[in-house]
């Protein structure tokens, strides 16, 4: 494994399995009385957030702390960010105090990629604007292999709003390398210009999708990153590419729902789908802690050692 988590096309299918497999392992450790490891003793990591979070966040910080790591939260609200001071100057300054990695979530697509040049520790992508979130798809693989038992020939439907979704293009990367087959179903509106190249079918039609897949993941409506309007209205949408009750019956017996969160009740997902026993919300949120526990053991104190 490389010094970087940049992107889920980073790992091949060796490297994804062994970080899911360790994840496997650090969640026995979510089990036991005492939640601790001993391993990332004396390393520092930086939770660098530039952009609102509420489980990655959280959940780097659990997991850094949970291998002994000391961790320190940074966020551009009320940094010397609004002072004007840039990312680089920012990342030599937590540099200068000794950062292992920084766990950076940034608007600007390519942002990791830039500080990756710039400090010596790792550096882990939380996100960067429409481009990628890689330890989002490692949870989300995760999921699908603890709830169904395997990843190789899944059949996965990503829905919603492909074309500002960092979620839906680290999946399709990594659900690829892993051997699932992905079709992005979304109004022609939000798919992004080349998506013809992506390793995925694509569909305007949810209700011809739905009775054969084994996973359907919901995307929220990013209405941070619209300009113009996508869709004619909140309700137009949701009868077309929003998941209800009727149309969750139309799944088979064994599949399961999907969503990274933020979720917008009644919007892309319906309270009844949301709350329901296929629903796997909750389950993604405590299988990201290990699999970011994972990510840093293997990153600052497993494989490069
Ligand atoms: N939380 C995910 C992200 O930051 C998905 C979302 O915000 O809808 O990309
Ligand atoms: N899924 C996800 O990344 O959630 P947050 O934006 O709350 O971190």
């Amino acid at each position: 494994m490389s010094r970087h988590l940049l992107s889920a096309a980073d790992l091949d299918a060796d490297e994804a399995t062994a970080v899911l497999d360790t994840a496997a392992e650090m969640a026995n450790v979510a089990g036991r009385e005492v939640k601790k490891l001993p391993t990332l003793r004396g390393r520092t990591v930086v939770n660098l957030f530039y952009e609102d979070s509420t489980r990655t966040r959280i959940s780097f910080e659990a997991a850094a702390k949970r291998l002994s790591a000391d961790v320190i939260n940074f966020s551009a609200k009320g940094s010397s960010v609004a002072k004007g001071e840039s990312l680089k100057d920012t990342a030599l300054t937590l540099q200068a105090m000794g950062a292992d990695a920084v766990v950076i979530r940034h608007g600007a697509s390519g942002a990791p990629h830039r500080l990756a040049d710039w400090v010596d520790g790792s550096v882990i992508n939380a996100g960067d604007g429409t481009h990628e979130h890689p330890t989002q798809a490692l949870l989300d693989a995760y999921t699908m292999r603890a709830r169904l038992g395997r990843l190789a020939g899944l059949k996965v439907a990503i829905v919603g709003d492909v074309l500002h979704s960092r979620v839906a293009r680290s999946n399709v990367l990594l659900l690829h390398t892993l051997g699932a087959h992905v079709t992005l179903v979304a109004p022609p509106t939000l798919l992004p210009v080349g998506v013809g190249a992506w390793p995925a079918d694509t569909s305007f039609d949810l209700d011809a999708v739905l009775p054969s897949s084994d996973v359907v993941m919901m995307l929220r409506v990013q209405r941070e990153r619209m300009g113009d309007s996508f869709f004619p209205s909140v309700r137009e949408y949701s009868r077309r590419y929003g998941l209800d009750g009727a149309r969750m019956r139309q799944l088979p017996a064994h599949a399961i729902v999907m969503h990274p969160g933020p979720m917008i009740r009644g919007m892309e997902i319906a309270p009844e789908v949301a709350d329901s026993p296929r629903s796997t919300i909750t389950e993604q949120v405590t299988n990201g802690v290990s699999v970011r526990m994972a990510v840093l053991y293997l990153l600052l104190g497993g494989m490069n050692q």
